[in-house]
């Protein structure tokens, strides 16, 4: 069938809808940028059907009249209005779902042709939305489109005496509804409230007189103090108290002043500068005490069964200067273990998205940040590389872009849940690229792929992703069975008589590579290239950058997604 995606953005579950449905299907991408423009592309296309998997706006009824519009709703059936999430966590939902509905007139109320339901984790929005709800909404759109494409099935009227239709009509959750009272609220209101809006809208609040929006928020296990008082630091997050705990918040961003510039999100301490008040104690804490407490850390390491676990997470998968620093220590601490296998990954979500935008969009020199920033990347990316003795494994329970997913590439073997999805290119920031990808990439799939991945900048699925060599093993299911499924193959790995085998061909292969062009030679043509990027003028970079850290939409559906 020819189906047209309409899409708010081409957004993390747009891209897994058009990986997941390209397999089978001719598939456009068209950007609610405007009604003129989506009748224009709708009547060029032609479509069989229209899908929205992810739209803040309405279809236009001439275009819901004229062709068969799915919306995809995160909710539960019944469930109607534009904060489901935000809803769902603010009120402890334990089971959610995602509905596949007709567009009609009335939002939300078409007849439905499809519905998913899951358990949800204790975790902030954007994170629910791209692991279980994402998961869910694929389920239910291939049901949906094969139930279409059959021609013999008849969709459901939303009908809300079923007793299986649990949802309702909800408003949309403002920030009067959302304000924490630091004075009387507890913890597990307090992280609730913040679940509900990260990664956006954040929650509105007052620090040291002036006003921002909070984002993210995770518990503090032993940290005490006056309630809604900022008690101490850690890697760029603050932690305030609340009335019975505790609570870490890592990314703060000014509440824009009416005709001001647009503000974005930064490491909270950043965002705070000169006025978080001197004596707030740093209180850092190792990744491996971090591993068995339950406070915030972006590092957490532990071991089992010969194999050592290297976890990171960084909001957005973002990776600063600091960040990238703070992560080799502890690769390097985790190299000097006696283990002879390393995992690399966050526990859910992305990998990682390479370098930190805001931050250096933030920073008084952005290309002076810029180059700190990929020079500490590519000495993170060069420690895994060279490391000989052990053998790296990088687990993807979640997406990876741009240097990122070249970040992955320098492990020895990548393994991918399958609902990932790569963008294994930095074109669309207007960067050449380092993080040793022209060494790495070439190398798992070929000149000519490595040429195609990165020019035409399409994200690739999972499978697709194996089937080119990208990446070495899928593993189907939920993160935590992802997590299940990696720690027994590395423990085998770790247990394997062909171990010792393995680790000398790889010492071996890494010796006769450097023998062929050394890596520091690969690092300086690409640094050559970025340092183009980054300071010279009419580089595209820049402008793409503050675009991308501030939200400005483009004025058309880019050229690379017409296909
Ligand atoms: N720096 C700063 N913030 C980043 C980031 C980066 N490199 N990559 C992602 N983010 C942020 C996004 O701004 C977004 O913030 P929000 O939740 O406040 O809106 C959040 O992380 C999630 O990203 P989003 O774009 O909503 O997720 P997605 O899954 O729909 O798309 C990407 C993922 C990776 C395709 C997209 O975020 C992207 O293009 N990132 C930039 C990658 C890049 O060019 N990196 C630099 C070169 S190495």
């Amino acid at each position: 069938m020819r189906i047209l995606l309409v899409a708010s953005a081409f957004n993390s579950l747009t891209q897994r809808v058009h990986a997941e449905l390209r397999e089978r299907h001719e598939i456009g991408v068209e950007l609610a940028l405007g009604d003129d423009l989506l009748r224009a592309r709708v009547a060029r296309f032609r479509p069989d059907l229209i899908l929205a998997p992810m739209l803040t706006t309405a279809i236009p009824e001439d275009v819901w009249t004229g062709y068969p519009v799915f919306i995809v709703h995160p909710g539960p059936m019944g469930d109607r209005g534009p904060s489901s999430l935000d809803w769902a966590i603010t009120e402890g939902a334990s089971r959610w779902g995602v509905t596949v509905l007709q567009a009609v007139a009335e939002m939300d109320a078409g007849p439905i042709w499809a519905s998913v339901e899951f358990d949800v984790p204790a975790c902030g929005k954007s994170e629910l939305y791209r692991n279980e709800v994402s998961d869910a909404a694929v389920s239910a759109v291939l049901t949906a489109v094969q139930r279409f494409e059959s021609g013999a099935y008849v969709p459901q009227p939303l009908d809300y005496s079923r007793p299986d239709v649990t949802g309702r009509l909800r408003p949309f959750l403002t920030q009067q509804v959302r304000r924490i009272d630091w004075a009387t609220a507890d913890t597990a209101t307090v992280l609730r409230t913040l679940r509900a809006a990260d990664s956006q809208p954040g929650v509105l609040d007052e620090l040291f007189g002036r006003e921002y929006f909070i984002h993210g928020g995770h518990n503090e296990d032993r940290l005490r103090g006056e309630p809604g008082a900022v008690i101490a630091t850690r890697d760029g997050a603050i932690c305030r108290a609340t009335v019975d705990g505790a609570v870490w918040l890592p990314q703060l961003r000014p509440r824009r002043r009416p005709g001001g510039p647009a503000t974005f999100k930064q490491p909270a301490t950043d965002a705070l500068g000169a006025d978080l008040p001197a004596g707030i104690a740093e209180v850092p804490v190792s990744p491996a005490e971090a591993a068995v407490r339950d406070t915030w850390s972006e590092l957490r390491y532990r071991e089992d069964a010969g194999v050592g676990y290297l976890e990171f997470a960084y909001p957005g998968g973002a990776m600063d200067t600091r960040q990238c620093r703070r992560l080799l220590t502890a690769y390097r601490e985790a190299c000097d273990r006696p283990v002879d296998v390393l995992v690399l990954g966050p526990e859910r979500d992305f990998f990682s998205n390479g370098i930190h935008l805001n931050v250096i969009e933030a920073a008084e020199d952005p290309g002076a940040e810029s180059w700190r920033n990929i020079n500490a990347m590519n000495d993170l990316v060069e420690a895994i590389l060279t490391t000989t003795d052990k053998l790296v494994i990088a687990a993807l329970a979640g997406n990876a872009a741009a240097g990122g997913a070249m970040l992955a590439l320098a492990a020895d073997h990548v393994w991918c849940r399958e609902s990932v999805v790569l963008n294994p290119h930095y074109r669309l920031m207007g960067l050449h690229g380092s993080e040793y990808w022209t060494y790495t990439l070439p190398q798992r799939v070929g000149a000519e792929v490595a040429e195609e991945l990165t020019t035409r900048t399409l994200p690739v699925g999972a499978r697709a992703a194996a089937g080119l060599g990208l990446v070495d093993k899928v593993i189907a299911g939920s993160t935590a069975q992802f997590r299940d499924r990696v720690r027994r193959e590395a423990e085998s790995l770790a247990a394997a008589p062909e171990l010792q085998n393995m680790l000398l061909a790889k010492k071996q292969r890494r010796a006769a590579d450097e023998a062929v062009r050394p890596l520091a030679d690969y690092r300086a043509e690409e640094l050559a290239h970025m340092h183009r990027n980054f300071f010279a003028a009419g580089e595209s970079y820049p402008r793409l950058r503050h675009e991308f850290v501030t939200g400005v939409k483009p004025l058309a559906t880019p050229a690379y997604l017409l296909g």
